[in-house]
């Protein structure tokens, strides 16, 4: 892949930019080598032979196996931050052998706590922590990095709606967009967990037009953990056995989590969740709103929102994504529309995936009864009138 002479002097605009507590950590060749490098040896070797951690990093733009890869954390002085950043340093989102850096943003009211938390990270003496950029300022933030987790935002609390937080959000996101187009590593991966996170990862995309369009997404793997947990519950099995649930449309109380397709491993094969649970009410009435509604009891149960679990879903968001999900299995990522299962182009809108190689592909062919049409309707319907609110607060 080669680049532009203007894209050649923003990478090299980025990369003298690179935030210098991390001077003994240097990405040693410039980018455009490491693609060529890796070119070369791709075509000595057979796609088999490429590990696919190695494809992966390729794919993020980082040289050789053992470079560090950066990874963003938006909001990272707050609870979602908290949880998510030590997972990252552990290797839980890209593999235990994986070197990280960690870019950590927050605003200036949260520059103290972001400290302790940098000063946590320190002394966790985590082996894979390379490095740590923890900051208020969002062009430090996003230089150079690999992969993007924007968790920072207005967040919604009890009882507050989330058209309310809306026009907040849609300005952080504008700003954010444009810090990421400028200074982000090539190819870099956007995963937007902040809410309402279909429509800020929509503005992102709109103000990032450089980034790719299949680069930006956003968090629906907690509603699709949900779901696989709400399973293994009710049918008193390992979640490890249940797969490919989907969530469709938005990450709010109108998205449709659907088992039609759902499976669980038992000692006789695979069988439908749907034969196994026996009971289509549930499967269309208290599944679907406990799932729908679990955000808000967790509100309710701790007083803040769920961040444990939503860290952890954004790891296996961003790890399914990078290293790819296992064969026979589908998750639910929230992506650029293209117009698969009647849905409108041009929202994100959470659709069943399968990754490899770094890139998320829509699982086509499902059969869609007419319940579940209604439903992926209504959640788009949603989305359609978040996307001309979000608008509406841009003008
Ligand atoms: N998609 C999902 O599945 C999912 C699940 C849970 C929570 N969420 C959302 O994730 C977000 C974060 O949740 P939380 O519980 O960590 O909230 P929190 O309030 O504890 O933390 C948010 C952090 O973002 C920071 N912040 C605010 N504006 C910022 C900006 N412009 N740039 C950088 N940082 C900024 C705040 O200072 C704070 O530290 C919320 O919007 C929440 O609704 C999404």
């Amino acid at each position: 892949m080669r680049m532009s002479a203007g894209g050649r002097r923003r990478k090299k605009r980025r990369d003298d930019a690179l935030p210098k507590p991390f001077a003994a950590i240097s990405l040693s060749m410039p980018a455009d080598a490491h693609w060529d490098v890796k070119k070369e040896d791709e075509e000595r070797k057979s796609d088999l032979e490429i590990d696919r951690e190695t494809r992966a990093q390729h794919l993020l733009g980082v040289s050789m196996a053992k470079d560090p890869v950066r990874v963003l954390v938006t909001g990272a002085a707050g609870q979602i931050g908290y949880a998510l950043v030590p997972m990252i340093a552990r290797g839980v989102m890209l593999g235990p052998d994986q070197p990280v850096i960690l870019h950590m943003l927050d605003i200036p009211p949260a520059a103290e706590a972001l400290n302790g938390v940098r000063m946590e990270l320190v002394d966790a003496a985590f082996p894979l922590l390379k490095g740590v950029v923890a900051t208020t300022d969002a062009v430090e933030a996003c230089t150079g990095v690999n992969i993007a987790v924007m968790v920072g935002g207005f967040p919604r609390k009890e009882g507050m709606e989330r058209k309310d937080v809306m026009s907040k959000n849609v300005s952080i996101y504008k700003s954010q967009a444009s810090a990421l187009e400028a200074y982000a590593a090539p190819n870099c991966k956007v995963l937007v967990v902040a809410n309402p996170a279909n429509t800020n990862a929509l503005i992102l995309k709109e103000f990032a037009p450089s980034i790719p369009a299949k680069n930006i997404t956003c968090l629906t793997r907690l509603d699709h953990n949900r779901a696989l947990g709400q399973i293994s519950e009710r049918l008193n099995v390992q979640v490890s056995d249940v797969k490919n649930a989907i969530i469709w449309g938005n990450h709010s109380s109108t998205q449709y989590p659907d088992v039609s397709h759902a499976t669980v491993k038992t000692p006789s094969g695979e069988k439908p969740v749907r034969q196994l649970v026996s009971d289509d009410d549930w499967l269309k009435g208290e599944f679907i709103t406990t799932v729908q509604q679990r955000g808000a009891a967790i509100i309710k149960a701790r007083k803040l929102s769920s961040a444990l679990s939503a860290a952890s879903s954004a790891c296996d968001h961003i790890r399914d994504w990078v290293l790819g999900t296992p064969e026979g299995t589908w998750v639910s990522m929230g992506v650029y529309s293209d117009g698969s299962y009647n849905v409108p182009a041009g929202l994100i809108y959470s659709f069943p995936v399968t990754c490899n190689a770094g890139e998320w592909t829509i699982v086509q062919g499902l059969s869609i009864d007419e319940f579940s049409r209604k439903k992926l309707d209504a959640t788009a319907e949603e989305l359609s009138e978040e996307k001309a609110l979000a608008y509406s607060c841009l003008s």
